[in-house]
């Protein structure tokens, strides 16, 4: 492999096996939606996809390893509202989001769900913000490290509703959830492509959507508005992303992929199923993708500010 020099670079791509990165545990919702997408853009690109699980630091291990990669596009990051926040939690993050990544398209965007250990004593979002705020210093609030979409979510959780939780870190939502149904951590934000099947089994409790519509697949959970904590709305967009340099061909050639897969009718319902959708095809464009990406870091940027967090 190996981009040649000049013009044709990434002429021959892609001719070895191409890794997808995903920053979080194995299992997890960033894991599942690399997963479901890799097998299709694997056909279309004539190319084996190994997924890598790079975990750590709420994302930030894994998109700094790929920022550093070859830029040959045999390293490709999945990534997700992650991307726009770091910057604004790190002090030292190691890698600029708009400078060291070659933007490929964005993927889909995920609702989340504020769910509870099935013992839990609130039983609406309603009793859960009454009794955090009685009992701020023994409740647990999971997440996938500072830096993740739960991270995010509590930080909105823990803003709209004035109190201050015990934050428990996991390398991905995948393992958070595991303890969250044997009851080890109270509660936490997750996204619906990680919570739909416990949700469904009744092995975790759920109050509500964080979207302003409610998700076909979960019709009995309000929304946080409805709910009554409508600053609670956080959606988790997820970006495909290689390292700076990468030839325009080769990125082209991913940005066409993706844009297969996900017009593949079994990667659409496998969303649907979980709560998701693909993004409309305009945008899987490498454009889409550093507009979305440019507006988020601002907007992130102020909303922590503006919660009062440091960059650490
Ligand atoms: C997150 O919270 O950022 C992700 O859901 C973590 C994961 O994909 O495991």
């Amino acid at each position: 492999g190996g981009a040649t020099s000049g013009g044709d670079a990434g002429a021959g791509y892609p001719d070895q096996n191409i890794t997808f990165v995903v920053p979080f545990s194995a299992g997890g919702p960033t894991d599942v939606v690399t997963r479901m997408i890799a097998e299709p853009m694997a056909a279309k690109l004539g190319a084996k996809i190994v997924v890598q699980n790079a975990e750590g630091a709420g994302g930030t291990v894994g998109a700094g390893e790929v920022a550093r990669a070859e830029p040959d596009g045999y390293t490709v990051l999945m990534h997700h509202i992650g991307m726009s926040t770091a910057p604004a939690l790190y002090q030292n993050l190691g890698y600029k989001p708009l400078e060291d990544f070659e933007m490929v398209g964005l993927v889909t965007e995920v609702p989340m769900t504020v769910v509870a250990r099935k013992d839990f004593a609130p039983t609406t979002l309603q009793e859960l913000v009454t009794y955090v705020k009685a009992n701020a210093d023994k409740v647990t609030l999971a997440n996938a490290g500072i830096g993740a979409a739960s991270h995010l979510c509590g930080l909105l959780f823990q803003s709209a509703t004035g109190v201050k939780l015990q934050e428990v870190p996991y390398e991905g939502t995948g393992p958070a959830l595991t303890d969250l149904v044997g009851g080890q951590v109270d509660f936490m934000c997750d996204q619906t492509t990680n919570t739909s099947g416990q949700i469904s089994s009744g092995k975790v409790k759920a109050y509500a959507v964080t979207t302003p519509e409610r998700v076909k697949s979960l019709p009995d959970l309000p929304t946080t508005a409805e709910a009554g904590l409508p600053q609670l709305e956080v959606s988790v967009w997820h970006g495909l992303y290689v390292p700076t340099g990468t030839p325009q061909a080769v990125v082209q050639k991913l940005s066409e992929a993706l844009k297969t897969a996900l017009a593949d009718p079994k990667v659409i319902d496998q969303m649907a199923k979980l709560g998701t959708a693909p993004v409309p095809a305009e945008d899987t464009t490498p454009q889409a993708l550093r507009t979305k990406l440019e507006e988020q870091l601002g907007t992130w940027a102020k909303v922590i500010a503006d919660a009062g967090v440091k960059a650490s």
